[in-house]
């Protein structure tokens, strides 16, 4: 349908869409709630079969996006060689299926674990904590720079062991490197996208040559053991598990924490309330656990994920042929009435089950316990410190993407 395909287009191509998706998503999802678009996706925007795609074992992994496929697509830009070796370098538990995925995943999911978790909460406090009390009060600043981007670059920096003084240039390298997970990237971003997937594999290489020589108390040395002592992990999939380790841990948390935040000072009467409510239990209590969920499910840092079929399905009456590509729109099925009740509403006290904005199936976030457990953190020592957070100037600024959603900028007072 032309109209879908102009709605759809403007989603995933417009600074407009980008920035204001969620009116667009709905007239998606009441018009064709699984949508085949006129560029060869299949589009799903309700909570059901996001959900199916996600769980179903005929669907996964583009594992060999095939060079057909990517000659199509990138073919006519100089760097297309390039850009087929780091497809076929990713050998990351995001990018693989099982039997490869279960086993890799099986090497990292200790330490992640909700039990794990718990004991980092008084690190995580305590980093918080450093952080506000590095941050002037009465004065405007901005909070991607004070609190969203420091915090889970440090939890996730100090856990895999990335040297401190290297985690500032991360923000814009890992910035760049995860436009390859746009629906649709300009040449030019891609370029730039390319070299810094680059720079990141050669820092990470070094990284490990370094741990080799002399092994720490971190994740990284124990995976380098891993790969040493069996034949478990190779030398790819452990640069590219420490990559996607230490990017997924702070891209997105990155965003809970901004998006978070913009919610709540866009909602007082829901601030006020949460304010009272985190009293039964503070940052791990019950009311602070459902606000951060609420807080996901409203403004999710990841918006789209995907899947190819294996096989012919039958998707709610939409035939899919196997090897098509599926796009599941975490944003949109989160928003979506059938499953929530007056969706596009702010309630923090809401207890309708998870939203999609970890996924779900066998690639379900890996960091869902640490991302929840750093919002809940930042959330709680936030309102615990200061009695006025106020938005200061204009509207604050998304970036200018999709599938990661957030926020350039986020200009905030704090008084005690
Ligand atoms: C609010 C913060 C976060 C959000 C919204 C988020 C979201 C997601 C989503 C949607 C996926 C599934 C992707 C897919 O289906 O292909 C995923 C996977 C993953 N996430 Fe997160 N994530 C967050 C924080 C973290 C953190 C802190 C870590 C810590 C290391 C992490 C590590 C991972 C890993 C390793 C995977 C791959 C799992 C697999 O493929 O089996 N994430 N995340």
């Amino acid at each position: 349908m032309p109209e879908l395909d102009a709605l759809f287009a403007e989603i995933i191509a417009t600074p407009e869409g980008r920035r204001d998706p969620y009116a667009r998503y709905e007239r998606l999802r009441s018009t064709a709630p699984v949508y085949r678009s006129g560029i060869g996706f299949i589009v799903c925007t309700r909570y059901e079969e996001c959900q199916f795609v996600l769980r179903d074992p005929r669907f996964g992994k583009d594992e060999d996006e095939r060079e057909d496929r990517l000659r199509a697509r990138f073919g006519h830009l100089e760097i297309f060689p390039r850009i087929t070796e780091i497809m076929s370098d990713r050998r990351s538990l995001l990018f693989l299926n099982p039997p490869d995925h279960t086993r890799l995943r099986g090497l990292v999911s200790k330490a992640f674990t909700p039990r794990t978790v718990e004991r980092l909460r008084p690190d995580i406090a305590e980093l918080v904590d450093d952080l506000l009390d590095a941050v002037p009060e009465g004065e405007v600043v901005d909070v991607m720079d004070v609190l969203a981007f420091p915090l889970p670059v440090a939890v996730i920096g100090r856990m895999l062991g990335v040297p401190r003084e290297d985690w500032e240039r991360f923000r814009s390298v890992m910035g760049r490197a995860t436009l390859l997970l746009e629906p649709v990237v300009a040449d030019d971003e891609l370029e730039s996208a390319l070299l810094a997937q680059g720079e990141l594999e050669q820092y990470f290489r070094g990284l490990v040559a370094e741990r080799r020589r002399q092994p720490a108390e971190d994740l990284l040395s124990q995976l380098i053991a891993v790969e040493e002592g069996s034949d478990r992990l190779n030398e790819n999939e452990l640069i590219s598990t420490a990559i996607l380790l230490f990017g997924a841990g702070f891209e997105t948390t990155t965003n809970l924490i901004g998006n978070g935040l913009l919610a709540l000072l866009t909602h007082p009467d829901q601030l006020a309330r949460l304010r009272d409510d985190r009293r039964d239990g503070g940052a791990g209590g019950p009311a602070m656990r459902l606000a951060v969920d609420e807080l996901l499910r409203y403004d999710s840092p990841v918006q789209f994920d995907g899947r190819r079929a294996f096989e012919d399905v039958d998707l709610s009456g939409v035939p899919v042929a196997k090897d098509q590509e599926i796009i599941t729109v975490l944003g949109a099925a989160n928003r979506d009435p059938g499953h929530f009740s007056d969706p596009d509403q702010l309630d923090l006290r809401r207890d309708e089950g998870p939203p999609l904005s970890f996924a779900s199936g066998i690639h379900y976030c890996l960091g869902a316990a640490l991302a929840r457990a750093e919002g809940q953190v930042v959330f709680d020592r936030l309102l615990e410190r200061y009695s006025s957070m106020e938005l200061a100037g204009g509207s604050p600024e998304f970036r200018n993407r999709i599938t990661l959603r957030g926020l350039e900028r986020l200009p905030v007072t704090f008084r005690s």
